[in-house]
């Protein structure tokens, strides 16, 4: 047995996303319990700003990798700049993702492409390269997915059906993985208050209206407390859970009405 005194190994965790919102908030919480980062997003300032703080008060290794990874071929650059950097990764949080409201046919093409390489093809990309490592060091995938991915969502039909990727890649995968002592946790938070609702541009959503959006921090801890305990399927709040689980034994139409009731236009 080792001496009680003896260090844990040190483990570095890689965050996409980690400049604002729930990102942001899971890496100060991994920070504070002394785990080393690798934090990624387009704002380097930002992550700049957080690391000088949490390197002096938790005594953290902190790198900073500004990136637009959702510019084609990112994902692979962002690797092999931490390759480069003889960083090897343990902990992997795929949680960069941003939605685009309104109909499908008046949303720019553009917009869906993009959308799609950041929240589908960045996140496949990043877990496919950075997975031997993982395994080899038994170490932990959390992907952030959404309450949206249970259903489709008409109003958001391109990030809703992003999101069923990312739920349903990432379930498979903790599959495949057993007994490998690497977990996969699917995150499926529900609206929170972030940054994502202005990029979405969707303020005027009927589900920001009904319910009070919890803050990134709330959301974050029941992020990290999941990744942690190698859960799989994590959806916090209960009212959230019951929806992701009612859904399953309503009509598929009936499922895309009520949808569009909650992702669409407020009344008020
Ligand atoms: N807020 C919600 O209601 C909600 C609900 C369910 C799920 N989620 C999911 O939670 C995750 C985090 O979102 P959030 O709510 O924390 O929103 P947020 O505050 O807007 O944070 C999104 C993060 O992704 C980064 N990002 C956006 N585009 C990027 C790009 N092209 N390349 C690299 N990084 C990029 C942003 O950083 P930069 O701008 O610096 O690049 C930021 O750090 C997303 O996957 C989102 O889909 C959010």
């Amino acid at each position: 047995m080792p001496p009680a005194t003896a260090k844990r190994p040190a483990i570095t965790a890689l965050v996409t996303g980690a400049s604002s919102g729930i990102g942001a908030a899971l890496a100060g919480l991994m920070a504070a319990d002394g785990v080393d980062l690798v934090m990624t997003a387009r704002h380097g300032p930002e992550m700049e700003a957080m690391a000088a703080q949490w390197r002096q008060r938790h005594g953290v290794a902190v790198t900073v990798i500004p990136l637009d990874l959702a510019r084609p071929g990112a994902a692979r650059e962002l690797t092999a700049e931490i390759e480069r950097r003889g960083l090897a990764i343990d902990y992997l949080v795929n949680n960069a993702g941003f939605g685009t409201w309104g109909h499908f046919s008046a949303t720019p093409v553009i917009d869906s492409e993009e959308l799609l390489r950041l929240n589908v093809e960045a996140l496949t990309t990043l877990t496919g390269l950075l997975l031997p490592g993982i395994i080899e060091r038994r170490g932990k995938i959390m992907n952030v997915a959404s309450t949206a991915a249970f259903q489709p969502g008409p109003h958001m039909a391109v990030y809703y059906a992003s999101k069923a990727y990312v739920l349903h890649f990432s379930e498979a995968l903790a599959f495949e993985l057993k007994g490998t002592g690497v977990t996969v946790t699917t995150f499926c938070p529900g609206a929170t208050e972030t940054g994502f609702q202005e990029r979405a541009r969707m303020q005027k959503a009927a589900m920001l209206h009904l319910v009070k959006m919890p803050g990134s921090e709330e959301v974050a801890r029941a992020a990290w407390s999941a990744m942690r305990a190698g859960r799989g399927v994590v959806v916090p709040g209960l009212l959230n859970w019951l929806l992701s689980r009612g859904v399953r034994f309503a009509p598929r139409r009936m499922v895309s009405w009520m949808s569009a009731m909650v992702a669409g236009p407020s009344r008020n």
